[in-house]
Formats: structure tokens, C-alpha cells, sequence
């Protein structure tokens, strides 16, 4: 039995059987402000509450900026994290592929790291121009954060909005897991609803079910159907 890493998301370990398994790779897709980041950052908050580490590698925010933004919305402790080196915010730019692993390999060493969030795995796509290189430094990457024993969550940009008109790509056939968050128009307003799409090893569940952002942080409410 490989051991669970709960996501400490309301509602969202209980589709999966208890979390990610451990050392493994899961990316979150979804449009723009379905809440990816959200959901990245809760995976290390709670595992902060937990005693985890958590790394958070930014490619297109500041780290002051992330706070401040999920400031207005959360009433989370999260700068108190940040202090207390329980998560650990790094942007990085002018992105290479070397740089970022020893950006990773310091961190997570450094701080002894067992999560590690990078938002998002689309600009290191943007930045890859050939796909077979991009897909040789993803695989390097995953094998070596497997390596330092961390639990890996990507986040990535998707151009569509619903179910039906999801298009994938070769990333989502490489990871471990796949999560898509959507923000579906419905009469005059938007609902947002996620599912697990796929998740290796796991019995998890197929339900699409509507989800929140609310100030303490994502709920899914597995009892609607959307
Ligand atoms: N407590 C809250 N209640 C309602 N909405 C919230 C709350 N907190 C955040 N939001 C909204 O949720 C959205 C999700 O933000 P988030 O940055 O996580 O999405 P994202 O998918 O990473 O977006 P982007 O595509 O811009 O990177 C934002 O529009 C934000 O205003
Ligand atoms: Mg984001």
C-alpha cells in the first residue's frame, strides 16, 4: 500500500480514497480563474497544518503579490506559514530548465520539502519550443522530484471551459493524476464543478460535482450533482 497524501481539500479526499499517493505527480487544469492556484496553495496549506513542507514555485507571480491576492478572498493564516518556513513561496523568472531544477533541488533540500506546487506547467510549455525536449525535461523533472521523496501537484492552463469541449494534451498522458476544475456558464451565471479525470493506482470517483471558493478555502459538495 503506497501512503496517501491527503489534499486536505473539503470533500475532494474523499473522492480519491484518502489523497494523492505519496511521490507521486497530479496536475490541476482548468480555465483562466477556475482556481488552480487556489488549489495549489491549499494542497501546502493544509499540509502545513499537518506539519508538511510545502514549496510553492511561481513562474508568473511575485510571491508578496500571491499573498496579497489570496488575502482578499481566504482567511487563512498563510503569511504565518510563510514566516514560520512551513511554505516556502519562490518565483522564478526567466525561466531554463536548469535553473529550475537547481532552484527545486535547493529549496527542497534546504528546507526539507515533501509538496511542491508549480504554477504553471503551461509556461514551461511556452518556453520549450520543441515537444520532445519539453516532454524529456517533464519526465527528468518528475523522476527527480520522485527522488527527494516530494509529492508533486502542476498546475495548467486549459482553453476550455466545459467537459465537452476539453482537448488534451500530452501532459496530461504523462502525469500520475489529472484533476480539471471548470467554470461553467449557466443561464447568467458561472458554476464551478471539478472531477477527478484520471489518478494511477487509485480508485477514485467519475462524478462531476460543483465546488466553492469560500473563505476557508475550496469546498466540494459531493452531494449536488451539476
Ligand atoms: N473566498 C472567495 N470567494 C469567492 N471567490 C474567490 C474567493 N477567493 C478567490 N476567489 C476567486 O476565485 C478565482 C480563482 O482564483 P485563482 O487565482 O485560484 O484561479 P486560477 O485558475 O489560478 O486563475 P489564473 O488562470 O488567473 O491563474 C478568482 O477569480 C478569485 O477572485
Ligand atoms: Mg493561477
Amino acid at each position: 500500500m503506497v501512503d496517501r497524501v491527503p489534499t486536505g481539500i473539503e470533500g475532494l479526499d474523499e473522492m480519491l480514497g484518502g489523497g494523492f499517493l505519496k511521490k507521486r505527480h497530479v496536475m490541476v487544469v482548468g480555465g483562466p480563474g477556475t482556481g488552480k492556484t487556489t488549489f495549489g496553495l491549499e494542497f501546502l496549506y493544509r499540509g502545513a497544518l499537518l506539519g508538511d513542507k510545502g514549496l510553492m514555485v511561481l513562474l508568473e507571480e511575485k510571491p508578496e503579490k500571491l499573498i496579497e491576492n489570496m488575502s482578499q478572498g481566504l482567511d487563512w493564516k498563510l503569511q504565518e506559514q510563510v514566516d514560520n518556513g512551513s511554505i516556502v513561496l519562490v518565483s522564478v523568472d526567466c525561466f531554463n530548465w536548469e535553473r529550475l531544477s537547481d532552484t527545486l533541488q535547493a529549496y527542497v533540500t534546504r528546507h526539507n520539502v515533501n509538496r511542491v506546487v508549480i504554477d504553471t506547467l503551461t509556461l514551461l510549455k511556452m518556453n520549450t519550443e520543441d515537444p520532445f525536449e519539453f516532454r524529456r525535461n517533464i519526465v527528468g523533472l518528475i523522476g527527480f522530484l520522485e527522488g527527494l521523496d516530494c509529492t508533486v501537484l502542476f498546475t495548467a492552463e486549459a482553453p476550455y471551459a466545459t467537459r465537452e469541449g476539453a482537448e488534451y494534451s500530452l501532459e496530461e498522458f504523462m502525469v500520475d493524476g489529472v484533476i480539471s476544475l471548470y467554470n461553467i456558464p449557466i443561464k447568467n451565471e458561472r458554476r464551478r464543478a471539478l472531477e477527478v479525470v484520471k489518478m494511477r493506482g487509485v480508485r477514485h470517483s467519475n462524478a462531476m460535482y460543483p465546488f466553492k471558493i469560500t473563505k476557508s478555502g475550496i469546498v466540494v459538495y459531493r452531494e449536488e450533482i451539476i
